[in-house]
């Protein structure tokens, strides 16, 4: 038998390294904020670029940020409630230029509790902090951001579009 079959060649491996870098990094942009009004200007750029029944999901560290960037998110909506997560509130609704449906879906505790705003989501922008824990209710095509805790000022904050109308939104958002 030959031994070899299975294998790729080496160099047959590293094209398949260089093919796999150029997609990601033509769908992925990734970037440092040095402190909290970084990330809010980020998250209200995000949200001027998206049309209406957008979904972003925000994933990562405990403090990471997802909360500050969706003040971002208002601002760019012009709603004049001061955005937090409070305690126990799993969804919560402010009205601006579009409605925002806020969703910590941090102590859901599985993945089937249907919070009932399906038929409303393409009216506003949906946010939603730990969507790992809200699967069964994502849309398919949703802007991922993800937060990274580097030190207490900074952040890693990356964009991963899944679905060709938010790839278009971030190969032409500018940061
Ligand atoms: N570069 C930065 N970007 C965002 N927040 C920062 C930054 N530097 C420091 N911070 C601080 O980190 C904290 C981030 O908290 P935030 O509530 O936004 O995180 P979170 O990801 O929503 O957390 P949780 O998982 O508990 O919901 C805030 O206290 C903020 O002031
Ligand atoms: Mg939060």
């Amino acid at each position: 038998m030959n031994s070899e079959s299975s294998t790729l060649p080496v160099k047959d491996l590293y094209d398949v390294e260089v093919f796999l870098f150029l997609i990601m990094s033509y769908t992925v942009k990734a970037m440092i904020t040095k402190n909290e009004r970084e990330t809010i200007e980020l998250g209200k750029k995000l949200a001027l670029a998206l049309p209406k029944g957008s979904t972003i999901a925000l994933k990562g560290d405990l403090a990471g940020g997802k909360t500050t960037f969706t003040k971002g998110i208002g601002e760019a909506l012009h709603i004049k409630e001061v955005i937090n997560s409070p305690t126990f509130t799993i969804l919560k609704i402010y009205q601006g230029d579009l409605p925002l449906y806020h969703i910590d879906a941090y102590r859901l505790e599985n993945n089937d509790y249907d919070l009932g705003i399906s038929e409303y989501e393409d009216e506003g922008i949906m946010v939603v902090e730990w969507p790992e824990y809200y699967t069964n209710y994502l849309p398919k095509e949703y802007m991922e951001v993800r937060f990274t805790y580097i030190d207490d000022d900074t952040r890693e904050i990356e964009f991963i579009p899944h679905g060709e109308q938010y790839e278009k939104i971030l190969e032409e958002l500018q940061c």
